[in-house]
């Protein structure tokens, strides 16, 4: 297993107290760490895993195969549920408090895992250079999702799968997009800068994406992560 775990050129830092004696590992925090929202997702994602959420993963995940990328690898929760069929793991993870929470699980998956400190939007891959590659609620959270697509798209194979599950923006009018429409501007903060109304199918077919094997799904009833969309898009 190779472990990248340097602060990446394209993750902006903030310092506080410089100059007061602390060690610079207690006093930076990365634009992307969110530490408190990645101690809260380790923990109720944890839960899901003997839930619908769990049983959802291992549904997904089992498109994949060969090289597999897994953007924004989080807590590592999918690398439990990778079929056999999956060769190799190469992830990208920005955030250090994740890329820790996910030690544990890369130790324990009895493949190679190659774990960069990178961003969706400038994956550190040649073209073609995956097989597969799994989005699970990350798409919400990039900084720019069609650059996030279009880098995916690049390093994908001709004919490679993405496996999807991505919560997404309601249906005009319905429910969860009334409550998208309340608390989408204060949910990025509580949220570890999740965005709860992207059109992540659009995005995808923009990128250039067979997205007809995505479905819609209702499987967490719980705006404002809700609706989604499940199932896999083709290079
Ligand atoms: C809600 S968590 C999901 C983690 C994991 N995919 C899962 O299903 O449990 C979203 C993850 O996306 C990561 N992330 C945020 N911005 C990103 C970006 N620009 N590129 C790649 N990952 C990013 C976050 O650090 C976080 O680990």
């Amino acid at each position: 297993m190779r472990h990248f775990s340097t602060l990446s050129p394209a993750t902006a830092t903030v310092c506080l107290g410089a100059g007061r004696g602390y060690g610079w590992q207690h006093v930076c925090m990365a634009r992307h760490d969110h530490p408190v929202f990645s101690r809260v997702y380790t923990l109720l994602a944890g839960w899901e895993e003997e839930g619908s959420v769990g049983q959802m993963r291992s549904q997904v995940a089992g498109h994949l195969s060969g090289r597999t990328l897994i953007v924004g690898l989080g807590p590592g929760l999918d690398l439990g549920h990778l079929p056999p069929t999956v060769t190799e793991v190469v992830a990208v993870e920005p955030s250090a408090p994740m890329r820790r929470a996910a030690t544990e699980r890369i130790a324990a998956f009895d493949r190679p895992v190659e774990l960069f400190d990178s961003v969706a939007e400038d994956l550190p891959l040649p073209d073609a250079s995956v097989d597969s590659a799994l989005v699970a609620y990350v798409m919400c959270s990039v900084d720019d999702p069609d650059a996030a697509a279009r880098e995916i798209h690049r390093v994908l194979r001709p004919g490679g799968t993405l496996a999807v599950m991505e919560h997404v923006r309601g249906g005009e009018g319905s429910w969860p997009r009334r409550w998208q429409r309340a608390v989408s501007p204060v949910w990025p903060w509580v949220a570890g800068g999740c965005h709860c109304d992207r059109d992540t199918r659009a995005t995808l077919a923009q990128a250039g994406f067979d997205v007809t094997g995505l479905a819609d799904d209702s499987l967490v009833p719980l705006p404002p992560v809700a609706p989604m969309i499940v199932g896999t898009a083709r290079r």
